[in-house]
């Protein structure tokens, strides 16, 4: 029987926890027992404006039903003062959702410099700004849960959307290092990419889909690896109209082209099926399997400057 998960003693950070995803967040983190910081800073959809009254809500909400939650009214850019915040008013820092995400569709051709920075400001260097007030906390304490929100529109492209691309796919990254770096000090990072009725997708999808893809049916992945149960980290999940499904890199069978005069455009011409069949593919952790098969081919010594290759866990300190 699995029991209901519950947070009591932990401090959960929710960014743009004042609508759509990260409000059902808040309000289940404190249905279950946790101390909530939701911060929002109440823009539009397009990062235009503020208002706290966003972020006010959720916390009247969650208080009247009895949980505790404190409201932060900062951008995401002033990450530290979020996580000051929940040191403030908490103690502690126990689970960071970074979901605060912001629009600025248009095609590549008539995006403004303007329109690329915002979003990136909000997305990269907005999760960027929180994880690192959160990490000392996290490294502190031995115990840390990093969601941070991809997007399909990162993972397989979306017309006009370059700027939020690039974006949600840099939180890929991010996570990846963060759960090895963090992974000695229970520190485990994930990142998800949801599919949810809110104000960001109302104008593109059609009413009756969008009733099929309610918000609250996300919150149970997140729940899950923000649990202290959770054992998974540096993943990447879908999540959306009750769909949940991990998701990774698919490395093609390849060649293995001598590396001499011989590795020419031709012979990768010559041997383009191969690079491109995915019939024996593998799902690598890293690149670490590629050294290896040099290694093989060409009876390299595996540490040929004395030098540490390290992928997997510590700072290489060379
Ligand atoms: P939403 O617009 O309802 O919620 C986002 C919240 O973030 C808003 O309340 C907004 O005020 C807040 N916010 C915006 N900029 C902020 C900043 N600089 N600092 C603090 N708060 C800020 O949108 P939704 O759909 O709930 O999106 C949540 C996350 O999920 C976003 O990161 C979004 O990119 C991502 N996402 C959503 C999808 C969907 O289908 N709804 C699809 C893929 C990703």
């Amino acid at each position: 029987s699995v029991q209901e998960l519950r947070y009591e003693g932990q401090t959960v950070v929710v960014t743009g926890a004042g609508g759509g995803l990260g409000r059902e967040y808040a309000i289940f983190f404190a249905s279950r027992g946790a101390n909530v910081v939701v911060n929002d800073l109440g823009a539009s959809f397009k990062g235009e404006g503020g208002n706290s009254s966003a972020a006010d809500k959720v916390v009247e909400e969650i208080k009247s039903a009895g949980g505790n939650a404190v409201a932060n009214y900062d951008s995401v850019e002033n990450g530290d003062r979020i996580i000051q915040t929940a040191i403030d008013a908490f103690g502690r820092i126990d689970v960071l959702v970074n979901n605060a995400g912001i629009l600025r569709d248009i095609s590549f051709k008539n995006m403004k410099q303007a329109d690329w920075d915002l979003i990136y400001k909000v997305h990269v260097f907005g999760a960027y700004k929180c994880a690192r007030a959160a990490w000392p906390h996290f490294r502190k304490q031995k115990y840390g849960r990093l969601i941070s929100t991809a997007s399909a529109a990162g993972l397989f492209g979306s017309f006009g959307q370059t700027n939020y691309s690039a974006a949600k796919l840099a939180l890929v990254g991010f996570t990846e290092t963060l759960a090895k770096e963090g992974l000695k000090y229970n520190i485990l990072c994930n990142v998800i990419a949801p599919v949810a009725a809110s104000r960001m997708t109302e104008t593109v999808m059609p009413p009756d889909v969008l009733a099929k893809l309610k918000p609250e049916w996300v919150v149970p992945l997140v729940a899950v690896l923000s649990h202290k149960s959770n054992t998974k980290t540096g993943a990447i999940f879908e999540a959306g109209a009750g769909h949940i499904a991990e998701l990774r890199w698919e490395r093609a069978n390849g060649v293995h082209l001598k590396a001499d005069e011989t590795l020419t455009p031709g012979a990768v011409i010559a041997k383009w099926k191969d690079v491109v069949d995915f019939s024996k593919a593998e799902h690598p952790q890293g690149p670490l399997n590629g050294l290896e098969l040099l290694e093989e081919a060409y009876k390299l010594p595996a540490n040929p400057k004395g030098e540490e290759l390290d992928f997997s866990g510590k700072v290489a300190i060379v």
